[in-house]
């Protein structure tokens, strides 16, 4: 599937583009099945609240149509939705006005091992730390260098994901997912105003949790807190939920509210 900027068939863009000059922009991860993309609603959510937050100019509308064209004319796959602020001359200052370029690329699904979900997988302890921005914190901007840091820390399939803290030594997120803790049957994950990205499904989740009588938390989380837990798990909107069976000495297996939470997010990916 060729991939579409500005709403046509096109596959390069300009030099003096802002995204790669700067990272100045955002995207969006997205599963399409059945034609449909999912979670949308969260994503451009998300999406919006980065615009705001950029002030990049983008009608939500049209971003809709076109990920719903682009969504049904893909089938299956990852569709990935960059929006940059288009281009400019050499400097950071930008016009106010300039509409961003939006940039859509599809690919295959990945093929992650069934084991993962199925059994879980071990977290590589990333050395790597997130710095604290909170203008920037929760969105999913272009600017994604902490986790190339990060990811490149292991090679081989040992690890499926890593944790990553923060300059604070709090525990934050996965490289790709958010983490979440279950202890005495309360569901926990990481406040991610500071650093961090507000996934989808963990907002899903968030949301949904309480209506299967699993009552959440967001706050700060030790090392401590990781050490103290019943169940971990991370997450993303591609892939659903892995349990976490171990990080560093760290031990666990797949509990009771990690297998609840994965049947509801499979219900959501149609995994
Ligand atoms: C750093 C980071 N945190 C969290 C997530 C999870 O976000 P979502 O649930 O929207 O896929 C991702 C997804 O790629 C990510 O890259």
């Amino acid at each position: 599937m060729h991939s579409w900027v500005d709403g046509v068939v096109q596959s390069q863009v300009g030099l003096n583009n802002r995204g790669l000059a700067y990272g100045d922009g955002l995207f969006e991860t997205i599963a399409v099945r059945g034609g449909q993309p999912l979670l949308l609603e969260r994503h451009l959510q998300r999406l919006q609240w980065g615009c705001e937050r950029l002030a990049l100019v983008a009608n939500p509308q049209q971003v809709r149509e076109e990920v719903l064209a682009y969504a049904a004319a893909m089938g299956e796959g990852v569709l990935k939705l960059i929006l940059t602020r288009g281009d400019s001359p050499r400097g950071y200052a930008a016009d106010p006005e300039a509409p961003a370029r939006r940039i859509l690329q599809a690919s295959s699904l990945p093929s992650y091992p069934a084991a993962h979900s199925a059994e879980g997988v071990r977290l590589y302890p990333c050395r790597t730390r997130l710095a604290e921005q909170p203008l920037l914190a929760g969105l999913k901007h272009l600017n994604r260098l902490e986790q190339v840091l990060a990811r490149n820390e292991w090679q081989g399939g040992d690890y499926a994901e890593g944790l990553m803290c923060d300059t604070q030594g709090r525990v934050i997120e996965g490289v790709y997912s958010n983490l979440f803790l279950v202890r005495d049957a309360v569901l926990y994950t990481a406040d991610v105003t500071r650093c961090g990205v507000a996934g989808t499904l963990r907002a899903e989740l968030l949301q949904q949790a309480p209506t299967l009588g699993i009552p959440v938390k967001v706050c700060d989380l030790t090392l401590q807190d990781l050490g103290a837990a019943d169940e971990a798990f991370v997450c993303n909107g591609v892939y659903g939920i892995w349990p976490v069976l171990g990080c560093d000495a760290l031990r666990w297996s797949a509990g009771p509210v990690t297998r609840k939470l994965q049947t509801l997010a499979c219900a959501l990916l149609d995994l």
